[in-house]
């Protein structure tokens, strides 16, 4: 750990100028600007600790990876115990990891969801489920939502809903339609016999944690199978008992034909990823030929070590629940942030331990992730919609953790419109 001022500076600045000659200068920049240019060094539990020692309470969650918390030790073991066996597989015999950690998966999946294909990341699970709904149907059209996100791989790109990510990369795959997310008559209008499935989050992450009303997914489920189209629930951040329940589905008590997995799957500890469905559309998918969609280092036994360790800690330490309970604790303190400040807080709103906070302009937002994170609280960027800030906790969170975050937020609210009162 280094302590010292200079040094610290130091080994900033030399950080920023590989990240301008060797990786992104632009977010060199927008982390300098936003006051994050110290770089983050070790992490644990809640915690992430930057190279001088500071300590950040993690709010952020990696996205969601982070439903354990940063390395939880139940998943490090496995993991390392697993690496001093074999870290890669030869892909020539079976793997008895892949074998264990598909059958933990089909045990928390809903229905007869029981296959599992494991990749890397989110957006290649989506590309797995697209192609899935394809071959199964014979259909090459899909429908997303408004501001979805589904990763930045061609496909997920194109079932993606914000035009500023994809306008430079266009011809996409045909996409049909994005309707408003929650309108079930938008859905039901624009799926025809041409639509090989309809593609949805269940929470809206990156849109700004938006909740579907009560009867939408069962609608979409029922247009959906009326119309022979695949439903793809894209449960890549809110699955493992993010938003209260082990998947977000199980909240509007229906079934998807296909979802897609990443993030927490891995335990916040490996990169996983992966879609799942039933017994007859894996069939559609590798029936003539097992390898018709394939990946060299999906599934491995790292990653398949951090499946089975993650979701068996998942339900031995009742994280699913706790992360209802807390949930509703975190909305109930940022509900009460938003009647002390009503023209500036928007709205809250959230499922489990996943909130947002909307203000009514995004520079406010900005300013609120870059004022809490002066008070060692780390809260998210809402890619698709830079009005809302995000607060994400590890499902380990402890309840004392929570309300310093939301006191975090509340006093940043109030500094923030401090400020910007006394530049107007
Ligand atoms: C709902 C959803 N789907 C897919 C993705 C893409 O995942 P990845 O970044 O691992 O490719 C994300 C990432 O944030 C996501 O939130």
């Amino acid at each position: 750990m280094i302590r010292d001022e200079d040094s610290i500076e130091r080994v900033s600045e030399e950080i920023a100028e590989k990240y301008r000659n060797y990786v992104n200068p632009g977010i060199a920049n927008i982390l300098k600007f936003s006051g994050f240019d110290v770089p983050e060094d070790w992490a644990e539990g809640c915690y992430i600790y930057d190279v001088s020692g500071r300590k950040f309470l993690d709010c952020v969650g990696g996205y969601g990876a982070f439903s354990l918390g940063h390395r939880h030790p139940k998943v490090v073991e496995a993991v390392k115990a697993q690496l001093d066996k074999e870290a890669l597989k030869s892909h020539f015999f079976m793997s008895i990891e892949l074998a264990e950690a598909c059958e933990a998966m089909a045990n928390v999946l809903p229905g007869d969801i029981n296959y599992s294909f494991l990749c890397n990341s989110g957006t290649e699970a989506v590309e797995g489920a697209l192609k899935a709904a394809r071959i199964h149907t014979g259909r090459t059209e899909y429908v997303g939502a408004i501001n979805g996100f589904h990763g930045k791989s061609y496909g997920s790109l194109s079932v993606s809903g914000r035009e500023v990510y994809k306008e430079k990369f266009k011809p996409l795959l045909p996409v049909a339609k994005h309707v408003p997310f929650g309108d079930a008559d938008a859905v039901a209008e624009a799926v025809t016999d041409q639509t090989a499935a309809v593609i949805l989050e269940v929470v809206q992450g990156e849109a700004g944690v938006n909740i579907a009303p009560d009867g939408f997914f069962p609608k979409v489920r029922e247009i959906c199978t009326a119309n022979g189209a695949m439903l793809i629930l894209d449960e890549v951040r809110t699955g493992f008992g993010r938003t209260g329940k082990m998947f977000a589905s199980e909240h509007y008590g229906i079934k998807p034909d296909i979802v897609t997995m990443a993030k927490a799957l891995g335990g916040g500890v490996m990169p996983v990823g992966a879609f799942a469905a039933n017994a007859e559309i894996w069939d559609s998918l590798f029936g003539s030929n097992p390898y018709l969609h394939s990946t060299t280092f999906g599934g491995n036994p790292l990653a398949c070590a951090a499946v089975i360790a993650a979701i068996k800690t998942t339900i031995e330490e009742g994280l699913v629940e706790r992360s209802a309970r807390l949930g509703a604790k975190l909305l109930d303190g940022l509900k009460s942030v938003q009647a002390q400040y009503p023209n500036i807080v928007k709205d809250v709103r959230g499922k489990g331990l996943l909130a947002g906070i909307e203000f009514d302009h995004e520079d406010f937002a900005a300013l609120m992730i870059a004022g809490c994170g002066r008070k060692d609280v780390l809260v998210a960027y809402s890619l698709n919609n830079p009005k809302v800030i995000r607060v994400e906790p590890p499902l380990i969170i402890e309840e004392s953790e929570l309300d310093r975050a939301v006191a975090a937020i509340s006093e940043s609210v109030a500094e923030t419109s401090e400020m910007l009162a006394g530049i107007g």
